[in-house]
């Protein structure tokens, strides 16, 4: 088996952690038969310092046709606004369609959880945020702006195929795992968009007779999150609630370090976007300290979708042994490096 990866490292401590993912990637396709051909592309900050712009013109046609794009984290703040920098990733997000944001959010045995006395058995969900539109649409304006009769609207766009197709994807995924599925709403206080999520709930439940699938307002969700984390097995939220939810998850699956994510177009047409939830962290960057196990799931994330599922296990689980054997950077309280780390999950892959 061969495939083609596109490596965006991009700035701050991207380009560290990615390095430690690509090793992992790199070994554990030895492993198991995988050639992974790769593609580095140059692009962020120093990109932006030579030809001024973070991206060259047609970025898009140089991944359109590789198999997956695995991204280490862009932001360079002090020097380029946020909006410049991020704005190739919402553009790859939406020119290719990853309309599925998934994040995982599971402690791992051997750390702790801002939870006090809960356990790995007990922080185990995922979230799954609608990544394409709801509220997250460019749609709206203001008007007599900075005069006392200011008007601001923003208008939130919810699609019967984009509301469908998220909440099939999660009921597909609570398949693959404990079949049971949280819908979160605020159907309560808006009953257009969000009773129609209500609605196409009610309508593919039939379809899927082995999972249990609950409707929940987001605000019982995040108390119910806190208290009873247990409780859920797989979140399915709008873009706005998603975004939210996946903070919280990250934070109780034991931080930042920790946490991946994907940007996923199910259907294959265009290749899947996977990635650490966290940004460029300039305040340890060049440090040599970040932790690059949130990279490392984020490629046993783009394993799985890949269909490679003994090689995505088997990341899942040198990185579970490497914590619960007490490798850990400063940011779980350790001392190892960035390189440490990588070489703790390494060896026990
Ligand atoms: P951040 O996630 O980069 O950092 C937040 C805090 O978490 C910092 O104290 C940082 O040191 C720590 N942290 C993050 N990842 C870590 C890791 N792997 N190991 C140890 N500690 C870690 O968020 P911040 O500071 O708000 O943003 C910095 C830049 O990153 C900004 O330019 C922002 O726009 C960008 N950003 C980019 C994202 C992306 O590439 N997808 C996502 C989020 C932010
Ligand atoms: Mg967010």
């Amino acid at each position: 088996m061969e495939f083609e990866i596109a490596l965006y490292p991009g700035d701050g401590i991207g380009p560290d952690v990615l390095e430690q993912a690509v090793r992992v990637m790199h070994q554990v396709g030895e492993r198991h038969g995988i050639t992974f051909k790769t593609k580095t592309l140059p692009w962020g900050y120093e990109y932006w310092k030579q030809h001024g712009t973070v991206v060259p013109e047609g970025f898009l046609d140089e991944i359109r046709e590789v198999d997956s794009i695995l991204l280490g984290a862009v932001g360079w703040p002090d020097e380029i606004p946020d909006h410049e920098t991020l704005a190739p990733l919402v553009k790859i997000r939406q020119a290719f369609d990853q309309f599925a944001c998934v994040r995982p959010a599971n402690l791992f045995t051997g750390l702790e959880s801002v939870l006090a006395g809960r356990t790995s058995a007990e922080i185990d969900f995922v979230v799954i945020r609608e990544n394409s539109e709801g509220e997250y649409i460019d749609n709206g304006g203001r008007f007599k702006k900075g005069t006392p009769d200011e008007v601001a609207v923003q208008t939130a766009v919810h699609t019967r195929k984009g509301v469908e197709r998220i909440i099939r994807f999660a009921f597909d995924t609570a398949r693959k795992r404990r079949k049971k599925l949280t819908m979160a709403t605020k159907s309560n206080a808006q009953k257009y968009s969000y009773v129609m999520w209500d609605d196409i709930l009610e309508e593919l439940k039939p379809e899927y007779p082995d999972v249990e699938a609950e409707r929940m307002h987001c605000d019982a969700a995040v108390m119910n999150l806190v208290r009873w984390p247990d409780h859920f097995d797989v979140i399915v939220a709008s873009n706005l609630f998603g975004d939210l939810l996946t903070d919280l998850g990250g934070i109780l699956g034991g931080g930042l370090g920790l946490a991946p994510s994907s940007n996923e177009n199910p259907t294959r047409e265009f290749p899947s976007m996977f990635e650490p939830v966290h940004g460029s962290a300039p305040d340890i960057a060049g440090k040599g300290i970040a932790n690059p196990v949130a990279a490392i799931l984020s490629l046993a994330m783009m394993l799985d979708h890949l269909q490679c599922d003994g090689a995505a296990q088997n990341v899942c689980t040198a990185v579970e042994a490497a914590l619960a054997a007490g490798a850990k950077t400063p940011d779980l309280g350790g001392e190892l490096t960035t390189v440490e780390m990588g070489d703790a999950v390494l060896a026990c892959l």
